[in-house]
């Protein structure tokens, strides 16, 4: 305890996804072992039953498909119960009506999290916003259990989830073709290549000898990556 706050873990980028089991709406799950292979979005929601969070969730329902079809998986938390989550996601479904979104099933697992016991582990509880409820918490784990990607936003605001996707795309392709990915990229946009790591390369680059690479000085040169060929490598037939 510090200043009667307690200290919550913060898992990391780079680090492997912390290891749990727990009870979901689509049965028990082992934590990241029973996705491995697949690249998996992890998030916490706030409460059910409450209005930015039912949003987020027809919004994720709707998307799911197309997250799966970039090997995509997705799983909810909060720290409510198993019974309040299934209660929570059939008014969904039966009643809810929201920007063309209606009759939406939600079929990827929701984690009850009572104890707040992964809530903790995965650093989703801030104190500050709220003793009581998981902030938006995004974790992505790659296929190899690592966590690549870690967002966060507060209670009162929802997520963008078309970003969200493109953080798996871009993602994706940086390491299949070994590229890094500039602002607001999008598949089709250029690709940036890794700085020069000799004065050699910095002037073979800058004296235009490396086809196909556009340098805007030494150490920052794009090139073009085709749409299809980046959505043919990431997206399953
Ligand atoms: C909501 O999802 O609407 C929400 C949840 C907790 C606090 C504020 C809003």
């Amino acid at each position: 305890m510090e200043n009667n706050q307690e200290v919550y873990a913060m898992p990391r980028i780079g680090e492997k996804a912390p290891v749990f089991k727990a009870v979901t709406t689509q049965g028990e799950i082992n934590f990241p072992a029973d996705y491995s292979g697949s690249w998996v979005i992890l998030f916490s929601h706030p409460a059910d039953f409450t209005p930015v969070c039912t949003s987020e969730f027809m919004t994720f329902a709707t998307m799911e498909k197309q997250f799966n079809q970039a090997n995509c998986k997705l799983v909810g938390l909060s720290v409510d119960g198993l019974y309040s989550h299934i209660a929570w996601l059939r008014t969904i479904k039966e009643k809810i009506e929201y920007k063309g979104m209606k009759d939406v099933e939600v079929t990827f697992p929701l984690i009850e999290d009572i104890t707040m016991e992964v809530a903790k582990k995965y650093g989703m509880m801030m104190p500050g916003e709220s003793n009581t409820k998981a902030v938006r918490a995004v974790f992505v784990i790659d296929p190899q259990g690592i966590i690549r990607t870690i967002i966060y936003y507060p209670l009162s605001l929802g997520r963008n989830f078309d970003e969200l996707y493109r953080v798996i795309l871009a993602l994706q392709t940086a390491d299949e073709f070994k590229v890094a990915t500039p602002a607001d990229w999008r598949p089709g946009d250029d690709v940036i290549i890794s700085p020069a790591g000799s004065c050699g390369t910095a002037k073979d680059r800058m004296d235009g000898k490396e086809d196909g690479l556009e340098c805007k000085d030494w150490f920052f040169c794009t090139k073009k990556l085709d749409k299809d060929l980046v959505l043919g490598k990431i997206l399953k037939k």
